[in-house]
């Protein structure tokens, strides 16, 4: 109970500088989250001389101030603590109330990958806007729903659309989806993304399998676990040697095989850098140095998230560009190309999951 007052305090004073009505909501926040009369007692002292009546009147209004302040992908937010169980709880609690799916399989669908949804037996969705707490993802072509369903039998959670530090988003809440996702009952992750390809073998269109990763914001403190760490999920310095599960790249080495994409298919490091501008020669060269193969600006995070929760990871970049190594080059990399590519290869990115997760459910 302590833990979370305080967490929402601190969400309420990093808001006070920008927003008054936004302060009182937070203050109202307090006492529906934490929502007992030793509170109550404490809030009165603090506001001095607001009645229970004016108080109560306020409530009324709170979710509507929760929506736009959980959802604003600006400053005000970067400071604030991750959410807490309780809040995840409502999130979590709100999908498991609509629908009859149970999955045990989680799937993040990056760019090229959304259509997949469109294949899911007993198909259940819910837009994030309708979901308590979740942020909306504000790019173009990554469309904002959580989907259920069965994917070759096996029951899936899927995320449409997923959300990025460049929106203005703190890590915490790009990887905030992976705890809806662990309280609803997944255990194992499929992370998907697309990646402009820093090796040299690497072509458009090839897939990388995720070995592993460089987390360039975390060399910074910048971790979607900073802040205090909430026991519920997860240890206060979780172990990320063993990131992408060796068991589940074996299994996906035996289904490229069995789908004779061999050809295509790489298994290498992912490097992390925030965005939303492509990098530099400069920037790429020094990351071919670090022994990165591709690079990208979503996944790291969730599945930081994700380990820290004890879940089972497979990820997988789809190569949608090749990155520009050398100075002299007239080109240069766009939004364009990487979802022309990520459409191209959809079709098998789709039949790579659809196995994978009949695998990993057994
Ligand atoms: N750089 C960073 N992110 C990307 C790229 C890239 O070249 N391609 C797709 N996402």
């Amino acid at each position: 109970m302590e833990s979370l007052v305080g967490s929402q305090r601190g969400r309420g004073c990093a808001l006070r500088a920008h927003s008054p009505p936004a302060d009182l909501a937070m203050a109202l926040l307090d006492l529906w989250s934490a929502g007992g009369a030793a509170v109550l007692q404490s809030q009165q002292r603090r506001d001095g001389g607001r009645t229970l009546t004016d108080r109560y009147r306020r409530t009324t209004q709170r979710g509507r101030y929760r929506r736009q302040l959980d959802r604003q992908p600006a400053a005000a937010t970067m400071a604030a603590e991750p959410f807490d169980y309780n809040t995840i709880s409502i999130s979590a609690n709100y999908l498991l109330e609509r629908t009859k799916h149970r999955p045990a399989i989680g799937i993040v669908c990056g760019s090229g990958l959304g259509s997949l949804v469109d294949h899911l037996k007993e198909r259940e969705a819910f837009p994030y806007e309708k979901i308590p707490n979740f942020p909306v993802s504000t790019v173009a072509g990554h469309d904002g729903q959580v989907v259920f369903g069965l994917l070759n039998g096996v029951p899936v959670m899927c995320m449409k659309g997923r959300f990025h530090s460049y929106e203005g988003y703190p890590l915490w809440k790009t990887a905030m989806p992976i705890r809806v996702m662990k309280l609803v009952g997944v255990n194992s992750v499929i992370v998907t993304n697309a990646a402009g390809g820093i090796n040299d073998k690497y072509h458009v269109g090839d897939v990388m399998l995720i070995k592993d990763h460089i987390n360039i914001p975390g060399f910074a403190g910048n971790s979607p676990l900073v802040g205090k760490n909430d026991e519920n999920f997860g240890p206060r310095f979780p172990g990320m040697s063993n990131a992408y599960d060796k068991q589940l790249r074996q299994e996906a080495k035996n289904v490229v095989k069995e789908m004779g994409i061999e050809e295509s298919v790489h298994e290498g490091v992912y490097v992390m850098l925030g965005g939303p501008s492509y990098e530099t020669v400069a920037e790429l060269r020094l990351l071919r140095l670090l022994g990165a193969d591709a690079v990208g600006m979503s996944t790291v995070a969730e599945v930081v998230v994700a380990r820290h929760c004890g879940m089972r990871v497979f990820a997988f970049s789809l190569v949608t560009n090749k990155c520009i190594m050398e100075w002299d080059s007239d080109e240069e990399a766009n939004h364009e190309e990487v979802i022309a590519a990520a459409n191209a290869r959809k079709h098998h990115l789709q039949e790579l999951v659809g196995r994978m997760a009949a695998r990993m459910a057994q």
